[in-house]
C-alpha cells in the first residue's frame, strides 16, 4: 500500500463520524508500506497491512469466520477468475469451437466502455476481484480504488498493478457495506456480479453514502442464486431496478430495460458457466449541487 493512501482511509467502526487512520509502518520502501498497521486513535482498533495489502474490515475475526473461501487461493473460484480476467487463451477448447468469437474479459471492456472519461474523477470498484475492471477504469479516471473481501484476490490485483505500471490505482481488503472512506467521496462506483453476495438494500445504501451528488453507479449482474442458495434477499432485473429507484437513484434511460451481455467463466477444465448479464447505470439524485 502506498503510504499516501492511508490519508484517504477512515475507521469502519464509526458510522456516525469520519475518523481517520494513522499509519504505523514496520517495513517498507519508496513510499510503499509492506508490513504495518493502520490505527484508529479514537477506538484503538488496529488494521493490519500484510504483504503490502491493507485489511480494513470492521470485524476482522468475524469476517474470517463468515468468509467465503471460494475466492481465496486454493478456493473453487480463484483460478476461474484468473482465467476470466487475465489468463484465457484462444486455444481454449470451448472458445475455439464457438462460431461466435468470445473473449471472456470482453465483458469488462464492454462495461467500462459505457463509462465516460473523467480525468479528474475518483472511482471505486466494489468486489473488484483481481482488478481487471479496476485497471481498465483507471485509464478513464484520475484515481481508482479497488476493494474486495478476498486477500488472495487483492494480492493478485496488486501484482497485476505492478506489472501494468499504472500509478493511479490502489487496492485494499475492505467490505463494500462498511467501506473505509469518507462519505460523498466518489464520482463513480462499479459493482459487478456482487448482488448475490450481499444484501442489495445494504449495498445500495452504502453506494448512496459514498457517491458524490449526481454521480453514477454501474451494476452488472446475472441474478444467479444457484451458487448462493442461502441469500436472504433475492432480486431480478425488475425488482432490482425498482429498489435502485427507491434508494434515491434515477436509472439512466438506456438501462431502464433489461439487457443481456454475454459473460463466460471457466470453472474447471471441462466446465464453463455462461451468463447473460444485466447492466444498469443509475445517477444519484441529490439536492446538493453537482
Ligand atoms: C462474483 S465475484 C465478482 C468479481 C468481479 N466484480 C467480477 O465481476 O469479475 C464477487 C466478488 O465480490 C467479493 N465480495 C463478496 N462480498 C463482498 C463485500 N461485502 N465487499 C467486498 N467484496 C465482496 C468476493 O470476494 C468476490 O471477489
Amino acid at each position: 500500500m502506498r503510504t499516501q493512501f492511508s490519508r484517504h482511509l477512515v475507521c469502519p467502526q464509526h458510522t456516525d463520524k469520519q475518523v481517520r487512520l494513522s499509519l504505523e509502518s514496520l517495513q517498507g520502501k519508496d513510499n510503499e508500506c509492506v508490513e504495518g498497521f493502520l490505527k484508529c486513535d479514537t477506538c484503538q482498533t488496529l488494521y493490519p497491512i500484510v504483504e503490502g495489502v491493507a485489511i480494513v474490515v470492521k470485524d476482522f475475526v468475524a469476517s474470517r469466520q463468515a468468509k467465503d473461501d471460494r475466492y481465496e487461493e486454493g478456493g473453487a473460484l480463484f483460478v476461474p477468475y484468473r482465467w476470466v480476467q487475465y489468463d484465457h487463451s484462444s486455444e481454449d477448447r470451448l472458445l475455439s469451437t464457438l462460431k461466435w468469437r468470445l473473449k471472456p474479459n470482453e465483458f469488462y471492456n464492454r462495461i467500462v466502455h459505457t463509462i465516460s472519461l473523467k480525468t479528474d474523477g475518483v472511482a471505486l470498484d466494489m468486489g473488484c476481484s483481481m482488478g481487471y475492471s479496476t485497471l481498465e477504469l483507471a485509464k478513464k479516471y484520475a484515481f481508482v480504488v479497488g476493494i474486495d473481501l478476498s486477500f488472495s484476490f487483492i494480492k493478485e490485483a496488486r501484482r497485476r498493478l505492478s506489472t501494468s505500471q499504472q500509478e493511479n490505482v490502489e487496492f485494499c481488503v475492505a467490505d463494500s457495506l462498511h467501506a473505509p472512506f469518507n462519505y460523498m467521496k466518489f464520482d463513480l462506483i462499479l459493482a459487478l456480479n456482487l448482488l448475490e453476495l450481499v444484501q442489495p438494500t445494504d449495498l445500495l445504501s452504502s453506494i448512496h453514502w459514498l457517491l458524490k451528488p449526481h454521480s453514477l453507479v454501474v451494476f452488472a449482474d446475472p441474478y444467479d442464486y444457484n451458487y448462493q442458495p442461502h441469500a436472504k434477499q433475492r432480486v431480478d432485473a425488475q425488482t432490482f431496478r425498482s429498489m435502485v429507484e427507491k434508494t434515491g437513484f434515477e436509472l439512466v434511460q438506456k438501462t431502464k430495460t433489461e439487457s443481456h451481455i454475454p459473460w463466460i467463466i471457466k470453472i474447471h477444465e471441462r466446465a464453463y458457466l455462461f451468463y447473460f448479464v444485466d447492466y444498469i447505470m443509475a445517477k444519484k439524485l441529490s439536492k446538493h449541487k453537482a
